[in-house]
């Protein structure tokens, strides 16, 4: 229905307007909740409440605590909460002080979207794949539904999704990530080519499974330049393996790979799906720039860490002592987090997260570029 009325006010302005018609002409969607699928680039503690909490340093520049997220604040799943005038995501899997009025967030640290055969203990693999995560949605929607339905009064529904809001919600998907780093551990490279597509198709089901379960707004980010994740580079790399960027080459190379996998996956998708509005996000181009231009925006050169210790070949991940020749190395954060892209060799500080956000929410690396405000339109006028 929604859609429909759509087509009508589109099909007026473009007769109205001189230009071509562009989603921002439409009205904005008032989004009134968002629900993520993730791993622990959008994880707002959904790790910290399964497993160990997150620990100091960890979210002393925003929340003035560990806030179970991989940063020392807001992650750009939360700039983009707050765009839409929406609180912090409550994760599914934690228990306490949760409110899942406007949304959940089902991303946990570590998930990839093929299930993996690892052991979690030895490579920080999370069971919570994405096609797990998906079960976790139905679950929910099917639970809080049927509470919303029962509760009589307005206090016992307060912190539960409307019922009528699952299907006008903004469906955000950030993963992809661990399955590179699984790919890399685990694979020679003609072996992890090949399995590229199956990687990218099981993306596609879980956005197919969802809009069978009624979800129709969708805002897909891509993979970001792992090759650039300073912890990587700290491992005796040699100048022939590095880009101009000064990343890894051969890695970035399969995040690109993916990336062009998923892109024409997500084009498809939107002939499979005819009522939903599919938006794909480069979040590799927006990181990569980023990186590349760490001076001129008043960051620190985009290799160093802000928390974490790694010299040589002695490596303290941020929050964690090692003895080393009778003194302790602790491993805590830089003094001024704000100057720095990388938190703690793998994820964005909060100032990176910022300029992220605010460069992918206008839509500038968005296909259709549309603003995220604007995503439940479809670009089908053009
Ligand atoms: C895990 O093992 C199963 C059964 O051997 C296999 O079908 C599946 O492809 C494996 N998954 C990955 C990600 O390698
Ligand atoms: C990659 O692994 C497969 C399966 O183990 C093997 O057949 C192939 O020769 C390997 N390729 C290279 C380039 O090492
Ligand atoms: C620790 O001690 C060993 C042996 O005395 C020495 O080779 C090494 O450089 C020392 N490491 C550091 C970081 O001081
Ligand atoms: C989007 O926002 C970024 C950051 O403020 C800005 O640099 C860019 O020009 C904007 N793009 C568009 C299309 O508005």
């Amino acid at each position: 229905m929604e859609m429909v009325k759509v087509s009508v006010v589109a099909l007026i302005l473009s007769v109205l307007s001189v230009q071509t018609v562009e989603g921002k002409d439409f009205p904005p969607c008032n989004f009134r909740s968002v629900y993520n699928f993730g791993d622990s680039n959008s994880d707002t503690g959904g790790g910290s409440a399964a497993f160990y909490p997150a620990g100091p340093p960890s979210g002393e520049t925003f929340f003035g605590r560990p806030a179970g997220r991989g940063s020392d604040g807001r992650l750009i799943i939360d700039f983009i909460a707050e765009h839409l005038g929406l609180p912090h995501l409550s994760p599914y899997l934690d228990s306490i002080g949760t409110s899942y009025r406007h949304g959940a967030n089902f991303a946990v640290g570590g998930s990839t979207i093929r299930p993996q055969n690892e052991s979690m203990s030895l490579n920080g693999v999370s069971p919570f794949s994405l096609n797990i995560q998906f079960i976790q949605y139905n679950q929910f929607k099917a639970r809080t539904s049927y509470l919303y339905n029962q509760a009589k009064k307005n206090y016992y529904r307060k912190h539960l999704p409307r019922t009528q809001d699952f299907s006008q919600a903004l469906y955000v998907i950030d993963i992809g990530q661990n399955d590179m780093a699984a790919g890399f551990r685990l694979k020679n490279d003609s072996e992890f080519q090949a399995s590229m597509p199956d990687i990218v198709e099981q993306l596609a089901e879980a956005v197919q499974n969802l809009y069978d379960q009624g979800a129709r707004i969708f805002w897909i980010h891509n993979t970001g330049p792992i090759g650039c994740l300073p912890v990587t580079l700290h491992y005796h790399l040699k100048p022939d393996e590095l880009d101009k960027q000064g990343c890894l080459k051969s890695q970035n190379d399969f995040a690109v790979e993916f990336n062009r996998q998923l892109k024409d996956r997500v084009i498809k998708l939107r002939t499979e799906l005819p009522d939903a509005a599919l938006t794909y996000v480069d979040m590799y181009a927006a990181k990569y720039e980023l990186i590349g231009k760490a001076k001129q925006q008043g960051f620190v050169d985009a290799a160093e860490i802000c928390c974490g210790f790694h010299e040589d070949d002695i490596h303290v991940y941020c929050g964690n002592k090692m003895q080393l020749n009778g003194t302790e190395i602790y491993a805590g954060s830089c003094e001024d987090p704000s100057k720095y892209i990388s938190w703690d060799g793998v994820h964005y500080t909060e100032a990176a997260n910022h300029w992220i956000a605010n460069h992918i929410i206008n839509g500038s690396f968005s296909d259709p570029p549309l603003p995220i405000t604007h995503a439940c339109h479809k670009p089908s006028l053009e």
